[in-house]
């Protein structure tokens, strides 16, 4: 019994690692391209554990997958690998378009191989888990119900659409090839080794660094907010239970508005780690240039995961927060070690 889970030196990918070798000692694969996003050392405190080994590679990169999955024989694959962030999909859509699709594509392909080989039993007990966002749904009125499993697809951004297309293909490998796949479609993640380009761990390390905290457009829109670990146990449900050929949504009934979420940060801060002149961080807050085509509101309708297979967050967004913000505030070695001269370029072309 083994797992191969991809994009794992990332921010989900690690938590999930990290929580599956909490809760069991199955053998785990991990396979990452280390692109920006990816960083060893969140998976550091596994150095050493005989039941996890990482993989250097690409989900895309054929001969390698066929030799991993033909070497290890997993009884599941779980595909975190994606390009993530959506305002870099605005820059530049070409590295989602070809790893979240071709990526993907390949990666189907290479497990439908694999799962060709496998005996009745293994064949019928193997699961391809795709892990996916509400962002594929599009954007919400303020008063419109949350996104159920069966709301249309209306992806807005290159990398929504990128990840829309992804969920296509895997459900299609399930209804022409009959391969057994999950897909979840979650909202907003936030917790540890969050990269800090995603709002929370930005406004984070700007408030402690003394730059601005830069909030778009108005503030006003809304984001559905999910602890980390939560969706990890999300994803181990599904896995265990979900029905072959289903999604589920994922999400932990916290709708926030931006100004709100960064307030509260602010407000955290205020009390854990005070400004040294005795001001607020509120005061760093800036509102700058809208993100093209952004989108108003998200909010996922999680009913579905608790009905079937009985599946709840833990945390709330208050206790989650302030996991969070404690953990940036211990942790600032890893904060300073993920900001290196790309980050910084990255923070000068998206926001001077
Ligand atoms: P991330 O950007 O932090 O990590 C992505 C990881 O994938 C990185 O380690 C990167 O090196 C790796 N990767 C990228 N291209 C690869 C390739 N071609 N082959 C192998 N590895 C590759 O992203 P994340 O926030 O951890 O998101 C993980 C998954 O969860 C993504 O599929 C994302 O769409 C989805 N998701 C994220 C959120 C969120 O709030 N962050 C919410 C819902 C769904
Ligand atoms: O909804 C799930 C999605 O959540 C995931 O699929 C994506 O991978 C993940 O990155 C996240 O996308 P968002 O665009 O919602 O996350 P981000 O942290 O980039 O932005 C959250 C909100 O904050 C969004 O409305 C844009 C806004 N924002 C973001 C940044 C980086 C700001 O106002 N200022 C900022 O500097």
């Amino acid at each position: 019994m083994t797992l191969l889970i991809t994009g794992s030196a990332g921010f989900i990918g690690a938590n999930f690692v990290l929580d599956w070798f909490a809760n069991h000692d199955e053998p785990a694969i991990s396979l990452d391209k280390l692109t920006y996003a990816g960083n060893l050392q969140n998976l550091a405190s596994l150095e050493g554990n005989p039941h996890h080994t990482f993989v250097h590679g690409d989900i895309g990169d054929t001969a390698l997958v066929n030799r991993l999955l033909a070497e290890y024989r997993p009884r599941a694959v779980i595909n975190f690998a994606a390009e993530s962030h959506v305002d870099r999909s605005i820059r530049g859509p070409e590295d989602f378009i070809q790893t979240n699709i071709v990526g993907t594509f390949h990666l189907l392909e290479s497990v439908r191989g694999y799962w060709g080989t496998l005996g009745a039993a293994e064949k019928s007990g193997f699961r391809f888990l795709h892990i996916s966002t509400d962002e594929v749904y599009g954007s919400l009125a303020p008063t419109a119900s949350a996104f159920t499993e069966q709301h249309p697809y209306q992806p807005n951004s290159p990398y929504s659409a990128s990840k829309a297309a992804s969920d296509h293909l895997v459900r299609a490998y399930h209804h022409t090839y009959g391969l057994p796949v999950l897909t979840t479609n979650c909202s907003n993640n936030y917790g540890p080794f969050h990269f800090p380009e995603k709002l929370i761990p930005l406004v984070i390390r700007n408030a402690l660094a003394g730059e601005m905290l830069p909030i778009y457009g108005d503030g006003q829109q809304i984001r559905d907010w999910l602890y980390v670990r939560d969706h990890c146990s999300a994803i181990r449900r599904v896995l265990e239970a979900g029905q072959v050929g289903e999604t589920y949504n994922v999400g932990g009934w916290n709708e926030k508005s931006n100004l709100d979420v960064v307030s509260r940060i602010c407000d955290t801060l205020d009390q854990e780690a005070p400004r040294s002149d005795g001001r607020s961080y509120r005061e760093q807050i800036r509102f700058v240039k809208d993100r093209p085509g952004h989108d108003r509101r998200y909010a996922i309708d999680a009913t579905r995961l608790e009905r079937e297979l009985g599946w709840k967050p833990a945390e709330t967004f208050e206790s989650g927060i302030a996991k969070t913000v404690r953990w940036y505030l211990d942790n600032q070695d890893w904060v300073e070690n993920v900001a290196s001269g790309a980050y910084r370029e990255w923070l000068n072309k998206q926001y001077t």
